[in-house]
């Protein structure tokens, strides 16, 4: 599949939240890249009313592109249990509620595991799903999606992330993403794929879009 490359300049990123303007400045910065974020450029923040990733990866990026004119980038994602048929999924955030409470978000979670008798490994499996969108102006569109697989944990275990890490164990480790430093959990790096969803969803975007042949 041949991919349109993203030329050195300017590039919106389409998200309003701090801390994924700043992870995404730093991925950006080795390649030359001026990120300006929405918030920055006051573009008003669509509601996600997509029912997959993808969809509201998109709806993001391409409000982005066309009220700024340039290309824009925005991701989606969140944490899908398996046996709640990829619940919470594209409403991770919603189930934290309006107090972003996660302790509840991942509560629930776990009850409606024990509802339905998950208890045993293979029935408690989860991931972690990021797809970004790069949308150009002229309509363009490119979709990276990463995932990591693992266990859903209980009770949840670490204090170093956010929202549902603590109850998340990938696939080969013995401790969770809320015990792992950022570094161990998303592996940034220009060499290696990365542990964490938005690790490899990046590294695909990277490959795909940044880096020339
Ligand atoms: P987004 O900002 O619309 O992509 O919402 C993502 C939501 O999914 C966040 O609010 C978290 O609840 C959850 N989520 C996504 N990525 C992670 C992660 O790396 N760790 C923990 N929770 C995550």
């Amino acid at each position: 599949m041949t991919h349109r490359m993203l030329q050195p300049g300017r590039l919106v990123l389409a998200s309003h939240n701090a801390g994924k303007l700043r992870e995404f400045r730093e991925l950006l910065a080795p390649y030359g890249y001026e990120v300006i974020s929405a918030g920055e450029l006051d573009l008003p923040e669509p509601e996600e009313t997509g029912t997959t990733f993808e969809a509201n990866a998109e709806l993001k990026a391409v409000a982005a592109a066309a009220a700024s004119g340039l290309p824009s980038l925005a991701d989606d994602s969140g944490f899908c249990a398996a046996a709640l048929g990829g619940a919470p999924g594209i409403y991770s955030a919603r189930w934290a509620g309006p107090e972003k409470d996660f302790a509840m978000a991942m509560r629930n979670v776990e009850e409606k595991l024990q509802q339905l008798g998950a208890t045993a490994l293979d029935q408690r499996r989860g991931s972690f799903v990021a797809v970004l969108c790069l949308a150009w102006p002229d309509g363009h569109k490119e979709f990276f999606r990463g995932e990591v697989e693992g266990q859903i944990v209980w009770p949840p275990r670490g204090e170093k992330g956010f929202g549902y890490d603590p109850m998340f164990q990938p696939d080969g480790h013995d401790r969770t993403f809320g015990e792992m430093t950022s570094d161990e959990k998303h592996g940034w790096s220009h060499s290696t794929p990365g542990l964490s969803h938005r690790a490899r969803a990046f590294a695909a975007f990277s490959k795909a879009c940044l880096e020339q042949e």
